[in-house]
């Protein structure tokens, strides 16, 4: 494994003011420092801190705030005066969805809807928005990457929230010809900050690395493999793995390419690569030098067999170029972070 030192990108563009809902929690979190250290931006961070973290946020102005609060956003939002919002804040634990959809529907779509409304109100026409591969569903045919335009079959209530904002956001841009979007459709995000500053602290997390992660640290006695009977080489689930400081860099060339006048547009945000669950667990073992314990339980609903993202489309247009397309890497920088929180907590 190459050990890479963090980049610090040349301060590049304008400097607009942002706000970024959702930025105490994982990803948002680490794009407030990104922003931070790289930009010379505005930022606002509104959080609820439902599943977010205060002292995550390093950067910026910060408003607790729930978005369910549709007058008390209206006006954050008119008196703000941002060129720019970014829109991470939203439920996302699948399983939950399945039992629950009620929460996603009105937290991640509802909600969505109300912040458009007011965007769209008050002339902040610049939007970009977390969306997940889960609006895809299962691929069918032979080619088992996902281009963006491919059909939109959600499996699980959490998809189809956003799949529901991303239809939302569509319509009203193309009533509000000022009003322009790009949507990011992130695959798997993972690992933590190059320089270990900050990390995921998700509580009873569900993601695979960040579990792998807990488990390797002895956070937890032993992990679970939801289902080892998939049609794929190893029976475990495939998965699209991509470092959180690519994806956040995403945002940043999303930004800019609308600060230029890019027209709204649909953007997936992976490596083109999968890896299996096993091959996962394996690499975590191996950068850990921890060979924890593994069972096997049955499937869960709504994960499909493999979800790789074909990732043209954002190297060409947006000019992305990630640094961190690397699986040990991304293990090792999220074992280190929960290796790191697990001094701290002992201290
Ligand atoms: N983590 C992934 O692998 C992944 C994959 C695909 C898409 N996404 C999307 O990325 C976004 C961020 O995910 P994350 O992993 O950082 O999750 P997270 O739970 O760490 O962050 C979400 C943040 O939103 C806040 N929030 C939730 N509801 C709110 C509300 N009603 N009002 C105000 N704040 C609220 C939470 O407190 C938290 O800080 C989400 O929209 C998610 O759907 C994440």
């Amino acid at each position: 494994m190459t050990i890479i030192s963090p980049l610090k990108r040349e301060k590049k563009g304008v400097s607009v003011k942002i706000l970024i809902t959702g930025g105490a929690g994982y990803i948002g979190s680490h794009l407030v420092k990104q922003l931070g250290e790289e930009s010379d931006h505005e930022i606002t961070v509104l959080d609820n801190l439902s599943t977010g973290f205060r002292d995550s946020v390093l950067y910026g102005e910060f408003i607790q705030a729930d978005l369910s609060d549709f007058d008390k956003i209206d006006k954050i939002v008119k008196e703000g005066n941002f060129d720019a919002v970014i829109h991470f804040a939203a439920s996302l634990v699948v399983p939950e969805s399945v039992t629950d959809p009620l929460k996603y529907y009105l937290n991640n779509t509802a909600n969505t809807a109300n912040l458009i409304r007011s965007c769209i109100k008050h002339k902040v026409n610049r939007f970009i928005f977390s969306s997940t591969a889960a609006v895809y569903g299962e691929k069918k045919g032979e080619e088992i990457k996902v281009k963006e335009n491919d059909y939109l079959s959600p499996l699980n209530p959490y998809g189809m929230s956003k799949l529901m904002s991303e239809t939302i956001l569509k319509d009203a841009a193309k009533a509000h010809k000022d009003f322009k979007f790009v949507i990011l459709r992130y695959f798997n995000v993972a690992g933590a900050a190059i320089d270990g500053k900050i990390g995921q602290k998700t509580k009873d997390s569900t993601v695979l690395i960040k579990v792998c992660a807990e488990t390797a640290a002895g956070k937890r006695d032993r992990m679970y493999i939801f289902g080892n009977d998939y049609p794929t080489p190893d029976g475990t689930c495939i998965r699209d793995y991509i470092h959180v400081e690519d994806l956040c860099y995403a945002h940043t060339k999303a930004l800019e390419y609308l600060n230029e006048g890019g027209e709204s547009d649909v953007f997936n945000c992976g490596y083109g690569r999968g890896y299996s669950v096993k091959e996962v667990v394996d690499t975590m073992k191996r950068v850990s030098g921890n060979d924890f314990e593994v069972r096997i339980k049955e499937r869960r609903a709504g994960d499909p067999s493999a979800v790789i993202a074909n990732a043209n489309k954002i190297r060409n247009v947006l000019g992305w170029n990630p640094r961190y397309n690397d699986l040990d890497l991304i293990c090792k920088t999220a074992y280190e972070w929960e290796m790191k929180n697990a001094l701290a907590m002992s201290a």
